[in-house]
């Protein structure tokens, strides 16, 4: 893999300031953005002032802490327009996530914001290895989803040339890589998969290929699936951080030369961490789950969101702004099985252990009696597989589940291609236990 370490001198000069300036900014944008959102937003007036907070009262980074969490059950009360704090007339663009239940939630931007996003996106391509002049082939959905048009508008303005696919036909993924040559690709890590079996089924050697950068994100994806991707395409792995009622992709990321957890861009989006059972902050380097702030935002400011990604926050090493861990997984995609608690992630790490199974995983969730039970669904890796190597797979996989989760399951190995696929975000779990 090539050395892509992007040069000093083309970091914005904030990524490495100090941390009294980094602090600096942000207590002076955490006042500006706390007094607009009281001024302009019906919710945060009376959400602030049934708190007993003001935002004149503001004086340290640390006072943001006595103002009240949003949830996204208040985005959804005011939908559609409800939470912007400008003019309809001045919103450029809308954006909106569509969420499992209800309705979507509905986020805006201001020229000025698409800007800042466009900004912090170049910057997140850049850490990542993509240079000016580079092919990104952009595989994130394109429409009401941010991952598409942020990645897009992030590397027109780092100069690149875009080729914007979006998701879906995969076979026309991997020609179009081919032939135009792209050095970055900007999807999600699931998808990624489905393209590498794509190169295989087309008889070509994905390490051959152009690419030498993939910027993944919007799912958690562990470093396990991180080493599979870097050493099937011989081309780099980092991960990109976001979610849209902060702002979409961009709001953390990885850098080339170090993969060890995303910086978070900290002079726009100011992160804490506390307990979600108590809400109380904890210590940077405790985990828990992520709570954001806007600091820029014109139209939809954000203030202490409650994103329910479980992280821990450490300090920078590559930048000076402070890094948030990979994420382990949700709180709401938690399963407790029999006591035990379980994240996807932790079962992706034990399927990638075992040679002879694929990437591809679903966890299916049943009732049984008065337990749940827990099966994992994947597949092997060789069309030959007979049972016998089948069946020893899933037994190895059940072993070191049992051994390094904690909890028993059935596995059932299929045949290649016998998992179901996504295009975009991988859906993990299957619940078929009676809902309550
Ligand atoms: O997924 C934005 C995005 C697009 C991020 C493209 C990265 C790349 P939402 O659809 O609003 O926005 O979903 C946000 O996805 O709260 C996390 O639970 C999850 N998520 C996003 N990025 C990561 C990541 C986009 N790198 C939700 N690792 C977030 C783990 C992630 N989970």
């Amino acid at each position: 893999m090539k050395d892509l370490t992007p040069k000093r001198d083309d970091l914005d000069p904030i990524e490495i300031a100090s941390r009294d300036e980094i602090s600096a900014l942000q207590l002076k944008r955490l006042k500006w953005s706390l007094k607009h959102a009281y001024d302009n937003v019906p919710f945060y007036r009376q959400s602030f002032d049934t708190a007993g907070v003001h935002p004149d009262d503001v004086t340290s980074l640390a006072d943001l802490a006595r103002f009240p969490f949003t949830m996204k059950q208040d985005l959804r009360n005011n939908y559609p327009f409800g939470m912007f704090a400008v003019p309809r007339d001045q919103v450029s663009r809308i954006h909106a996530s569509s969420g499992t239940t209800g309705k979507p939630t509905v986020v805006g931007y201001t020229k000025n914001d698409l800007d800042v996003w466009a900004n912090v996106m170049a910057r997140t391509m850049r850490a990542a290895g993509t240079r000016p002049g580079d092919v990104v082939h952009v595989a994130y959905g394109y429409g009401l989803f941010t991952g598409g048009l942020g990645a897009h508008y992030g590397a027109e303005r780092l100069g690149c040339t875009v080729v914007p696919v979006s998701g879906g036909m995969t076979p026309r993924q991997v020609t179009l890589i081919e032939d135009f040559g792209a050095t970055t690709i900007m999807v999600t890590p699931s998808y990624m998969l489905s393209i590498l079996d794509e190169y295989r089924a087309q008889g070509r050697d994905p390490r051959e290929s152009s690419l030498e950068v993939g910027i993944f994100g919007a799912e958690p994806w562990t470093n396990a699936m991180r080493a599979e991707i870097e050493q099937a395409f011989d081309m780099h792995a980092v991960d990109l951080f976001g979610l849209s009622e902060i702002m979409g992709p961009g709001v953390a990321s990885e850098c080339v030369e170090t993969k060890d957890g995303l910086h978070i861009w900290e002079d726009h989006f100011y992160p804490e961490i506390i307990n979600p059972e108590t809400g109380e902050l904890v210590e940077d380097g405790e985990m828990g789950e992520l709570v954001f702030t806007s600091l820029s935002k014109e139209a939809f400011p954000i203030i202490r969101y409650r994103t329910r990604d479980l992280t821990r926050l450490l300090p920078g090493t590559a930048r000076s702004m402070r890094r948030m861990e990979k994420i382990t997984g949700r709180t709401d995609d938690m399963i407790i099985l029999r006591g035990v608690n379980v994240f996807p992630t932790q079962i992706e790490e034990q399927v990638l252990k075992i040679a002879t199974l694929s990437p591809h995983f679903q966890i299916r969730l049943e009732r049984k009696g008065r337990m749940d039970a827990m099966t994992i669904l994947c597949e092997a890796m060789a069309e030959s597989a007979g049972g016998d190597e089948r069946g020893a797979a899933a037994r190895d996989l059940a072993h070191h589940i049992k051994q390094m989760v904690g909890v028993s399951v059935t596995v059932d190995v299929a045949k290649p291609g016998g998992v179901a696929r996504s295009q975009g975000k991988a859906v993990r779990i299957i619940d078929e236990r009676p809902k309550k």
